[in-house]
């Protein structure tokens, strides 16, 4: 039997999702809770998690074992951040003073500006100093509690950058402590270079994709008015699932255009955003198999209309919850602020919020063995330093962690 390599005692409680895969329904606020609680873990996974003198009896730490008292705070898994942007150079300080005037991201988009502002400074960097930016971000991620991550090319918008941007999350991911699955964003928006969202597209199917499709994981589309249609969309994902990428979508942010018919015919992973998705995308979505990615943060940051999280909740969609963190909608990588968003905007209770940024996020980004604190799940696991696991969401901009434990290993 494996033996307790880490050993976190006497907790006030230990929470995590139930079963196993996504969840949806009643499921979706369905929590484990152990109170009180110890963890033993070997190795990189969970050994067992229950009452402590259960789990002193039957896991019993070695005396070389490392040992942490958890009295009066709380374990839960690691936060998994399934939909975020990490991969870019510069800053919108500039445009963020703009729209603080009246400015709409929409209007300074169409002007040239937005994302193509980045995908500027991005083209510029060299692979070295994108490495170097995309480090810092994950670092950032971590002291917030999130030890998985998405991380999206989309600022590079050619062949060059696109892969220079994969290869960028791929070094930075090396030294990190956080698992990172990259995703191809080739079609994020349309580069100057081009007259049709079309021509792009053929574009980057020829003379990225294949290259991208070794370093990726997944591929995005941001479907939306001034960036790609379904025609141009659908070309594009079916292209990218061809080389073994699975599809996801940038969904109804601004305008409903057709993205959730599509993300079912392709049999996408998510759709993401849903802030202008009607009642009858709610309910296609809600008995499908896809997730709905709800990013309340950039929803604050460009004050969108509020996703309808509730319906989408009760009938049944798979919820996940993830930051956006990019340099222009949503410049936050605190998963505990979007729950708190979640809590407090959108209806979810805060096990269901923590449920859509764990287990669910988990299957978004297609990692079954992470996003629980139960045995056999990889164990990452945040000790947060407060009496009730509430406090996660509860605590605006105040997560504070005794500790971060990641693959069984304590980073902080
Ligand atoms: O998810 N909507 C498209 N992409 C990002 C924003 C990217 C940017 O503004 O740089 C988003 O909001
Ligand atoms: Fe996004």
């Amino acid at each position: 039997m494996a033996e307790t390599t880490l050993f976190v005692h006497d907790l006030a409680a230990a929470v995590s999702p139930r079963g196993s895969g996504p969840l949806r329904g009643r499921d979706l606020g369905g929590l484990q809770v152990h109170s009180p609680a110890s963890v033993a873990i070997a190795g990189d996974r969970v050994l067992a998690v229950g009452a402590p003198d259960e789990v002193l009896r039957d896991y019993p730490p070695r005396p070389d074992c490392e040992t942490m008292d958890g009295r009066g705070k709380v374990a839960l898994p690691g936060l998994v951040d399934c939909h975020a942007h990490p991969a870019f150079l510069g800053d919108r300080a500039a445009e963020f003073e703009l729209r603080s005037g009246g400015a709409s991201y929409e209007e300074i988009h169409a002007s040239g500006g937005g994302i193509l502002s980045t995908v500027e400074a991005t083209r510029r960097g060299s692979e070295e100093e994108l490495t170097a930016a995309v480090r810092r971000h994950l670092a950032w991620m971590l002291e917030h509690g999130t030890t998985t991550a998405e991380a999206k090319s989309g600022y590079g918008l050619d062949a060059e950058t696109e892969i220079k941007s994969l290869k960028a999350i791929t070094n930075a991911a090396k030294g990190s402590f956080i698992d990172v699955s990259p995703t191809f964003l080739g079609a994020h928006t349309v580069p100057p270079e081009f007259d049709t969202a079309a021509e792009y597209v053929g574009f980057v199917v020829r003379s990225a994709l294949p290259e991208a499709a070794t370093l990726a994981r997944q591929a995005d589309v941001f479907l939306e008015r001034g960036s790609f249609e379904v025609p141009e969309a659908r070309r594009y994902l079916e292209a990218c699932r061809e080389h073994g990428l699975a599809p996801r979508l940038h969904a109804d942010q601004f305008s409903e255009r057709g993205a959730i018919p599509l993300a079912i015919e392709l049999g996408a992973r998510s759709v993401d955003h849903l802030e202008n998705t009607g009642d009858a995308g709610v309910r296609l979505l809600a008995k499908s198999n896809v997730a709905a990615v709800l990013l309340p943060a950039c929803g604050l940051f460009l004050d969108l209309p509020l996703p309808p999280a509730r319906r989408l909740a009760d009938e049944g969609a798979i919820l996940a919850l993830a930051t956006d963190f990019n340099p222009g909608s949503s410049f936050t990588e605190s998963l505990p602020l979007a729950m708190n968003l979640a809590c407090t905007r959108l209806g979810l209770s805060p096990a269901e919020s923590l449920t859509a940024c764990t287990a669910n996020a988990a299957h978004v980004l297609d990692l079954p063995d992470v996003g629980r604190l139960a045995p056999g799940y990889k164990a990452d696991v945040l000790v947060l330093d407060a009496p009730d696991w509430r406090y996660l969401a509860y605590h605006l901009g105040g997560d504070r962690f005794a500790a971060t434990i990641k693959a069984g290993r304590l980073v902080s």
